[in-house]
């Protein structure tokens, strides 16, 4: 049963159950067709400020959220941790109490996901994950949207992500994966692998949906046969410590021309951006016929318009 989403947070997909991520989905198809109809503005949102407070640098996460408000009638408020009181110590849970009084919706990208779940629970407006060092659920939203886009029913996909088995991003896809029934392939080394809660979260959800995950540490196995070949960086946001050893211990597992020559002849390659080329990825992968990564990054849009307009009261 779908149920009302107004005023609900959207913290991971795991709170969402498979009705509820298709209305997302076929909202956001809604939303993308009236705007290249000519329809710039649908003012669902008019007078609402959603409140977007960065922990960590963004470009598409800031950018789409905030057309995305103006092209809801709204507007979005650009708030730095460091320039708010938090940064001076303030708790979040004050922050959350008095940002709700005046907000109809907050946004916030931070490093650990608890950060999230004080917010929320302080918050009495809807608090938004723009990427936490556990997921990256707005993210998956566009990538679902974009694989039935490109490739029409994700069920009968292969779908494999090559590199960092523990990426915020890969955890929120292999969510939407079991949301919408599908089967994901993981690659990744050893000391690598997805956050045992998102894997209770995937078996919870696939039990009632068949989905399917596996783990494959030959790259190359891996991608036989792929639909859909994606790849994010080796060295995350808050990671840049680790940087050396895990350059070292991912090299294998870059996405180039000669894996992606692996998979179906009409495979596509996706990415979160931003990329390292050269790293994870090279060019030809990124600047090739495989490549959907500006379509993707366009859908950000498109998907964070249909979170606002069904979350935001
Ligand atoms: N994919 C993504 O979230 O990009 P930004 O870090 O630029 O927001
Ligand atoms: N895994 C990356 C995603 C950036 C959108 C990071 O957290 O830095």
């Amino acid at each position: 049963m779908v149920k009302m989403l107004k005023g609900r947070d959207f913290i991971s997909l795991a709170d969402y159950t498979p009705e509820e991520f298709k209305l997302i989905l076929e909202t956001t198809k809604e939303l993308k067709l009236r705007y290249y109809s000519g329809e710039r503005i649908i003012p669902v949102l008019q007078g609402r400020v959603l409140a977007m407070i960065f922990e960590k640098p963004s470009t598409r996460t800031r950018v789409s959220f905030e057309v995305a408000m103006e092209q809801l009638g709204g507007h979005a408020m650009y708030l730095g941790w460091r320039e708010l009181q938090l940064g001076r110590g303030e708790t979040i849970a004050d922050t959350a109490r008095v940002l709700s009084r005046y907000v109809d919706g907050i946004m916030a990208r931070v490093y650990e996901h608890n950060k999230l779940v004080e917010l929320a629970k302080y918050s009495d407006k809807p608090v938004i994950n723009g990427l936490s060092d556990l997921l990256h659920p707005c993210q998956a939203v566009a990538d679902i949207y974009t694989i039935m886009e490109k490739k029409g029913e994700p069920s009968k996909l292969k779908i494999v992500f090559v590199g960092d088995g523990h990426d915020n991003v890969l955890h929120s896809l292999m969510i939407g994966i079991a949301l919408v029934g599908g089967k994901i392939v993981i690659s990744s080394p050893k000391g690598y692998d997805p956050d045992p809660i998102v894997m209770k979260w995937f078996n919870e959800i696939s039990s009632k949906t068949g989905a399917e995950v596996d783990i494959e540490r030959d790259p190359r196995e891996a991608v036989k046969g792929a639909d859909v070949v994606y790849t994010d960086v080796w060295v995350s946001m808050g990671q840049e410590k680790e940087r050396e050893r895990r350059i070292r211990e991912l090299k294998p597992y870059q996405v180039n021309k000669e894996l992606m020559n692996l998979a179906k002849p009409d495979a596509i390659f996706m990415h979160c951006l931003p990329a390292h080329r050269g790293e994870e990825v090279t060019d030809d992968v990124i600047d090739g016929k495989w490549s959907v990564v500006w379509d993707q990054a366009e859908n950000r849009l498109h998907t964070q318009k249909a979170i606002l307009a069904l979350l935001i009261p």
